[in-house]
């Protein structure tokens, strides 16, 4: 486990864009936190580190957004599926050839693969949020100690 204070939404975007620049086609995180800590935030970081070019916005009513860049970015906020235990094809995006990131990830638990960097943003204060990052498999306990240097 791997924690970070950053104290502006400069701070949290460098470490998201310093993260995509260890990850593969087919890696999945998750992103947890009450509304306004910095999800979205953190997802544009990881889409400038891809090199996309589009402006990524938070995408609560379509639930997934799909963007081009060095590495496919797939962006799901699936807040609205709160209790609907509805599965959208999410192995498919899972597996896919891009990154996939998953804001609200606790309300499709059971679709999530067990292998996946697991992020939670808290928010501190009005400037400063808590990052924890906790991987699950080998593959992003590597990621992990490899972002900690
Ligand atoms: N240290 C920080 N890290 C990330 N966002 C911050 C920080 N400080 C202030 N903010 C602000 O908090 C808000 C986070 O919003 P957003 O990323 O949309 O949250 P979420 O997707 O979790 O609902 C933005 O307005 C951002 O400017
Ligand atoms: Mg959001």
């Amino acid at each position: 486990m791997l924690m970070f204070k950053t104290q502006s939404e400069m701070e949290t975007k460098e470490i998201a864009i310093k993260l995509a620049e260890m990850l593969h086609p087919g890696d999945v995180i998750t992103l947890d936190g009450d509304l306004g800590a910095g999800k979205t935030t953190f997802t544009k970081g990881l889409a400038e580190g891809l090199e996309i070019k589009r402006t990524v916005n938070s995408p609560t009513y379509t639930i997934i957004k799909e963007y081009e860049g060095r590495i496919p970015l797939y962006h799901m906020d699936v807040y609205r599926l709160e209790g609907s235990e509805e599965d959208i094809g999410f192995d498919e995006y899972f597996e896919g050839e891009g990154v996939t990131v998953v804001e609200w990830s606790l309300f499709i638990e059971s679709y999530l693969p067990v292998n996946r960097l697991m992020i939670s943003i808290e928010k501190v204060d009005e400037q400063q949020r808590s990052i924890t990052i906790n991987p699950k498999g080998d593959r992003y306990e590597q990621i992990s100690k490899e972002l900690k240097e």
